[in-house]
């Protein structure tokens, strides 16, 4: 993970870099300053332990997972904004609005959206564009209506709505786990396996998707802000339909558990080489932050 965090830095900041100071210095600024720095890189770890089931060229692999690591930063910073979570700290920092302004965090969002395709879809991320054009597709569908910012839109009703528990799991399957299926989606798209062989991929990145959802709602209730680096006990403040506000603590904890376990016997065809798979299931569960 310390390695995943270094590239993902060192990639950011290559990409990233200002320009001449032409009245665009705040924009980048802004994206580098949330694109930089903390987070436990989680999706960009998931492409690289995916696709090295499949021998994938690990520059593929990395471009793959900063791309999808940008559509992640920008919906956070989103999600941070006062018509959103209205959030003050984001990964131990100020978050965006606070440090910058709010049209400059808007804009931020709308760059790093934007250059995950441009990304993706650039020669270096692979050869052959019909393998680079199902990855913007797979990327397209994750960050889209039915995928984050269609989630985003029904958390949002969850304040005012009451939501049955099936209804919740909808909901974060969308904002949260549509975007970590992607990484395994992407990484399996990047070794060629066909959609056919992709069965028990698939059903791994739902559960750890699903569990990984469950266990922020639970770092909401139980966490440490210093240790999460963000605000917690909002949900429950903000009237958020969460798997914690609808079965307990003890009950969400055992489902997270449940499903962390259902993950990894997903992946029973792979040997030792789906290890790190396995690892990041269990991380899940144990995270602090
Ligand atoms: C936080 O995501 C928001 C959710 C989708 C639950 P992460 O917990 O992956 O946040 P970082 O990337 O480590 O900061
Ligand atoms: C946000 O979920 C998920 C996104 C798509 C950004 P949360 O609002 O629960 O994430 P945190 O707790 O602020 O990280
Ligand atoms: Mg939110
Ligand atoms: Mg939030
Ligand atoms: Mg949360």
């Amino acid at each position: 993970m310390v390695k995943i965090a270094a590239e993902t830095d060192r990639r950011f900041a290559f990409l990233l870099a200002s320009p001449e100071d032409d009245g665009r210095g705040g924009l980048y600024a802004a994206m580098r300053h949330a694109a930089i720095g903390g987070g436990k890189r989680l999706r960009p770890l998931l492409v690289a332990a995916t696709a090295r089931l499949f021998a994938v060229d690990p520059e593929h692999a990395a471009r793959t997972g900063l791309a999808i690591e940008a559509i992640h930063v920008y919906s956070l910073i989103h999600d941070d904004l006062p018509a959103m979570d209205d959030d003050d700290l984001r990964r131990g920092k100020p978050t965006v609005h606070k440090a910058f302004d709010e049209a400059t965090a808007i804009l931020a969002g709308d760059c790093l959206h934007a250059l995950a395709f441009e990304w993706l879809a650039h020669r270096d991320t692979h050869p052959d564009p019909a393998v680079r054009a199902d990855l913007v597709l797979e990327l397209a569908r994750a960050a889209g209506p039915i995928g984050m910012a269609g989630g985003q839109m029904m958390d949002i009703a969850a304040e005012t709505t009451s939501f049955s528990l099936a209804m919740v799991g909808r909901l974060q399957a969308m904002k949260t786990g549509a975007l970590i299926a992607c990484c395994v989606e992407s990484g399996a798209i990047l070794g060629r396996l066909p959609p056919e062989g992709r069965t028990g991929l698939r059903g791994y990145a739902r559960d750890v998707g699903l569990a990984f959802q469950i266990a922020d709602d639970l770092l909401d209730v139980e966490g440490d802000e210093v240790l999460a680096g963000k605000r917690l006990r909002k949900d429950e403040t903000m009237g958020k339909e969460t798997f914690v506000s609808l079965l307990g603590v003890e009950e969400a904890r055992a489902r997270c558990a449940m499903l962390v376990d259902q993950a990894v016997a997903h992946l029973h065809a792979f040997g030792p080489e789906a290890d790190l798979l396995r690892d990041i299931a269990r991380f899940v569960l144990g995270r602090d932050r």
